[in-house]
Parts: C-alpha cells; structure tokens; sequence
C-alpha cells in the first residue's frame, strides 16, 4: 500500500467512514450509530471456533491518515464436509470513489485472502462479471455460478 495508507480491523469509531465507503457498492439504506455499534459489537465476539479461537467475522478498512479509503469483510463458515472444514468469504469490498484505482483493492484482497488462508481450505467471492479481471488480478479464478432468489 502507498505511503500514508495503513489496514485494521473495524471499530465502533469508523461508523460514518464504513458507510461512506460503502456507498461506493451499494444503497446502504438507514443505518443508525447504535445499529453500527451493535453490528460491530457482534462481529467482534461471535467465534467460529474456540480451540483454536477464530473469529466469525472479519471485517477491515484501509485507512488514509483518518480517513477510511476502502473497507471489505471476511467471514468464516463452519461446514462438516471436508472433516469439519471452514471457508472463507470475502464479502462487501468496497473502495471510496476518490481512493479506487491506487492498488487498495487489491491490497485489501490479498489481506483478506491471507488471513482466511491461515484457517481455511478455501476463500471464494461472488462478483460481477465488470469484476472478474479485478479479482484475475488478485489471483482468483472463476468457479461454479452464482444464482439467487429475493
Ligand atoms: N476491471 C478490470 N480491471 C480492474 C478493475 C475492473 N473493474 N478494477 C481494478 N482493476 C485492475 C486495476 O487496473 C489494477 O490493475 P494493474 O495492477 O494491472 O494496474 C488492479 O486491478 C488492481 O486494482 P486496484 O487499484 O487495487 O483497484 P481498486 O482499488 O479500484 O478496487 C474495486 C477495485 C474494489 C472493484 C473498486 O473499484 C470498487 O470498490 N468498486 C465499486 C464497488 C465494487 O464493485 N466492489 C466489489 C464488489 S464484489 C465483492 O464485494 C465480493
């Protein structure tokens, strides 16, 4: 990452930067200061396993200075396949306007993918196809096909 950019966790503190950097991928719709804290209150102490202790949810944003440039989830499924085999999903990045195209995307990837690689047989996404060359880019692939039901 450039000079002055540096990646943590989520706080309770990052409500108007996490949202602003959301909008950047989707509505973010009404979300009040209490909701944000509760959800982060949540992520921080749901596990997906004790011994070793791991986190369920792994939510990040790279900070410019203060700022919060970009922000993106990673989130742990506990299965029973694969001898009780957990997989990672990268979910929600998102890149502030005015930061996109500076490498933070991917900087931001490769943290993720990381860090569930540590603890994971796998790490998948879904994504747009105007994404797919982004996430070529980190070094995923494409794989099966994404369908849903609202
Ligand atoms: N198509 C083709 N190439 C791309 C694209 C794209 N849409 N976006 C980035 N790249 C390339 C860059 O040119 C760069 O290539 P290079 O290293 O050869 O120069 C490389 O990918 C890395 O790009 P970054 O600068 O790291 O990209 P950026 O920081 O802008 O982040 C992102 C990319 C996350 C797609 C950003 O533009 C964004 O937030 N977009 C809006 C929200 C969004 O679509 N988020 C992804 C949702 S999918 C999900 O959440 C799982």
């Amino acid at each position: 990452m450039g000079t002055g950019y540096s990646i943590r966790r989520v706080e309770r503190q990052d409500y108007e930067g996490v949202l602003q950097a959301l909008s950047a991928l989707t509505t973010v719709g009404s979300v009040s200061r209490t909701q944000f804290e509760e959800t982060v209150d949540h992520w921080n102490h749901v596990k997906v396993s004790s011994e070793p202790e791991i986190l369920q949810y792994h939510p990040y944003v790279v900070l410019h200075g203060e700022e919060v440039a970009a922000t993106g989830m990673l989130f742990i499924e506990r299965k029973l396949i694969h001898g009780c085999g957990l997989v990672g999903h990268i979910e929600d990045i998102a890149v502030s306007l005015h930061h996109q195209g500076k490498q933070l995307g991917r900087a931001l990837i490769d943290h993720l993918t990381n860090l569930g690689l540590r603890h994971c047989y796998k790490v998948i996404l879904d994504c747009d196809e105007r994404n797919v060359r982004f996430y070529e880019k980190c070094g995923y692939s494409r794989a099966g096909v994404e369908m849903q039901r609202r």
